[in-house]
């Protein structure tokens, strides 16, 4: 039952954008796997930063992969290595069509910092 609910859900994300009228097509980064199933991050992601956060914060307990930085490490668009600088940027993009606010930035870097930068830069 569960795998049924899942296969549906995952055909349900596919191209769920482009079937939005107006919605704003995302640069959404390097690609990869998400670390959770998209359809459950379009809906879950704020729960698993704040959550992390807090843990992070309040208990010292950390996890890499749902670091903020970790995020940014496959969102960053592969032009300017931002998630914040364009209309398009992943989680800006998303952000102002849905109309909420995202304050992290302000004190997180948006911008990827990685040894696959360096390395590209250095070529
Ligand atoms: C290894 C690369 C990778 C990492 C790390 C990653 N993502 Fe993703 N994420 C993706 C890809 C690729 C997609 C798009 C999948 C698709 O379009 O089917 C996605 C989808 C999403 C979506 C849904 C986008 C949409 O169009 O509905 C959200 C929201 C999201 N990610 C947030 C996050 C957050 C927050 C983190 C950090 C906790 C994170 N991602 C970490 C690769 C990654
Ligand atoms: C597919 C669209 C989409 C993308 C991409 C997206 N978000 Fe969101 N985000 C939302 C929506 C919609 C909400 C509000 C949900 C609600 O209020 O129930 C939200 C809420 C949040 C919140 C909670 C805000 C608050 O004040 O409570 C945080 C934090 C957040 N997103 C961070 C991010 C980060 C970081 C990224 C990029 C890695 C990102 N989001 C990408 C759609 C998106
Ligand atoms: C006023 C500055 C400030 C703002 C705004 C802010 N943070 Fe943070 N955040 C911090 C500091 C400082 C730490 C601790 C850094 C550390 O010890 O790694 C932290 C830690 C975190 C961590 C745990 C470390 C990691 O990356 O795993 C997460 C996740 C996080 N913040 C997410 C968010 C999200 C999501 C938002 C927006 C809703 C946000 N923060 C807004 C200052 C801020």
């Amino acid at each position: 039952m569960i795998k049924i609910l899942l296969t549906i859900l995952l055909f349900a994300s596919t191209g769920a954008w482009a079937a939005g009228s107006s919605a704003p097509k995302l640069d959404i980064g390097k690609g990869g796997q998400c670390v959770k199933d998209t359809q459950w991050m379009r809906k879950n992601h704020m729960h698993l930063l704040k959550h992390q956060r807090d843990e992070a914060l309040r208990r010292g307990v950390r996890d890499a992969e749902i670091s903020l930085k970790n995020c940014i490490e496959c969102h960053a668009s592969v032009q300017d290595d931002s998630v914040i600088a364009r209309e398009d940027s992943f989680c800006v993009g998303c952000h102002k069509y849905e109309a909420v606010k995202l304050d992290c930035f302000e004190c997180h870097s948006g911008t990827r910092k990685s040894a696959w930068l360096q390395q590209r830069n250095a070529k």
